[in-house]
């Protein structure tokens, strides 16, 4: 007999169930290390000869019996040299800094500064936290997605762009804006971010900062301290001070 037939037939139609989910932020991404073709313990990584004298006076910095303290400068060090922290990379600043290298495999996977998988040339991190969101970052995120042909967490064909949804990266005055390496793009539109994505791909820098005021001064121009002559402290202290 089957089964069906002994279930009691429904009464009422079934309710959908809705079901979300939270997308993976790309930080989220890699937790786990996999060995990979590009990312083994089998590849060599050493700091070049320039960045061993810039490794040595970021370890001159701390006491001598500290001096893993320098775990983080180092692991960028290594970042910036390869162009992500691969495993190699983690355990040659393991042993650097006489550390466990579980140690250093622990402050990588935690801080999401450290990319943990190869990159594009360029890491376009869009900021869509809480001010910025409320300034656009959707149609920013859009903007990019759409010129670029990714979506974050993934890297353009030529290699070119790494897209990441990042939260606040504390430019929240110049909102909305983007972090393209080490440098900020504040106060976009959908239209001047494609333009920025295009200048790099036309290989040059755009220039960075915000879109047209000089720093993150009100956009309907100075409120305060607006005096030509600039206030000097002592106008305002005791004279015998
Ligand atoms: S919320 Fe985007 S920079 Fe702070």
């Amino acid at each position: 007999m089957s089964l069906l037939r002994l279930l009691p037939k429904a009464t009422k139609p079934l309710q959908q169930r809705i079901v979300t989910v939270t997308p993976k932020r790309f930080s989220h991404m890699i937790s786990v290390h996999r060995d990979t073709p590009k990312d083994n313990p089998e590849i060599p990584f050493e700091f070049t000869k320039e960045n061993l004298e810039r490794a040595k006076e970021i370890i001159a910095k701390y006491p001598p019996q500290y001096k893993k303290g320098a775990v983080m400068p180092l692991l960028d060090l290594g970042q910036r040299q390869l162009g992500f922290t691969s495993i190699s990379v983690m355990n040659y600043v393991a042993k650097y800094l006489d550390m466990p290298p579980m140690r250093v495999y622990e402050v990588a996977t935690f801080y999401t500064m450290y990319n943990r998988k190869p990159m594009g040339k360029y890491n376009v991190q869009v900021c869509t936290t809480t001010p910025c969101q409320l300034c656009g970052s959707d149609g920013i995120m859009k903007a990019i997605t759409e010129h670029l042909q990714i979506r974050p967490g993934q890297t353009t064909p030529d290699n070119l762009f790494t897209l990441q949804e990042v939260e606040c990266l504390g430019a929240c005055v110049n909102a909305p804006m983007i972090a393209v390496n080490d440098d900020f793009y504040e106060d976009l539109t959908p239209e001047r971010t494609v333009e920025i994505l295009k200048g790099f791909q036309s290989g040059d820098i755009p220039k960075p900062g915000p879109a047209d005021r000089h720093s993150c001064e009100p956009h309907s121009g100075p409120k305060v301290l607006t005096n030509e002559t600039p206030y000097h402290v002592k106008d305002f202290i005791r004279d015998d001070l």
